[in-house]
């Protein structure tokens, strides 16, 4: 692990330490497959995640610093656009090509850029929003996502059941870190389609998101199973290909949407949102 929450992390405004547990989280899943190779496709989820994370937590404490009237936040939002575009660019040059990246480098500056920015700016204010309860409710309610209307309020996502079936364990914990992060606590991860089944005839879940290709049952094996059984949830199928060659070969009235790897958090977001409430 790289790095550990501890007290001294802690700002004492909730939605704030919320949002600094899902960056470490997100933080320490760069690094469980950042040595590792054949974990490409799930690094670049992982990095896209941090960025788009990073972004929306920027976004909320400037909210926050701003209706509490905190003086300098001028200099705050500075740091933040330097910070910000320094995470994006190690995103853009691990897409472009990893092997142009120092992996080492990129590991010290993600180990230090947010614990050095909780502990040196963050705790400059503090004093000033710790009391402020409707800023922080004001600034906590701002959406990770509302495109095109289909954002649902957080109250409706946490009623949300998911579950996911990659034989991914990374991929597993990067879905669970982003829809935790946005209130859909049901989420169940498994690695093996036939388990998935077992709790799916136990009780439905309302999406199942399900990898293309797996080695005990692709996901194709696995929609069809799904409707042998009469289970109703409705399947957002993921691969690592291109969505063409995957709708070209796999379609079944129970599959609503496909995903193409690395995923996206919006998208994937914005997918279960659709799939979920929308038909
Ligand atoms: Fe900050
Ligand atoms: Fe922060």
């Amino acid at each position: 692990m790289l790095i550990k929450w501890s007290k001294d992390l802690e700002i004492g405004v909730p939605f704030v330490d919320a949002d600094h547990k899902v960056l470490i989280n997100l933080l320490n899943q760069v690094d469980d497959c950042i040595t590792e190779q054949e974990e490409t496709t799930v690094l670049g989820s992982v990095l896209e995640a941090l960025v788009s994370y990073t972004e929306y937590h920027f976004t909320r404490e400037e909210k926050l610093m701003e209706l509490a009237g905190y003086p300098s936040i001028d200099e705050h939002k500075n740091v933040h656009q330097k910070l910000f575009h320094k995470v994006r660019a190690i995103y853009h040059s691990f897409a472009a090509d990893r092997e142009s990246v120092q992996v080492d480098d990129v590991r010290s500056f993600l180990q230090s850029w947010l614990t050095s920015h909780i502990l040196v700016e963050d705790v400059k204010y503090r004093s000033t929003c710790i009391d402020k309860s409707e800023a922080a409710k004001q600034a906590g309610m701002v959406p990770f996502i509302n495109t095109n209307g289909t954002h649902v309020p957080f109250n409706e996502w946490g009623f949300l059941r998911v579950l996911l079936v990659d034989d991914n364990p990374n991929f597993g914990k990067l879905v669970s870190t982003i829809l935790k992060a946005v209130g859909i606590s049901n989420i169940e991860v498994t690695q093996t389609p036939s388990e998935g089944l077992a709790l799916m005839s136990r009780r439905p879940a309302d999406v199942v998101l399900c990898d293309w290709v797996m080695d005990e049952m692709s996901g194709t094996q696995f929609a069809a199973k799904m409707g042998e059984m009469e289970i109703p949830s409705k399947i957002v199928m993921l691969t690592g290909y291109s969505i063409d060659t995957l709708q070209t070969k796999v379609s079944s009235p129970n599959i609503s949407a496909y995903l193409e790897k690395p995923i996206n958090a919006h998208n994937l977001l914005d997918t279960i949102t659709r799939t979920a409430f929308n038909g």
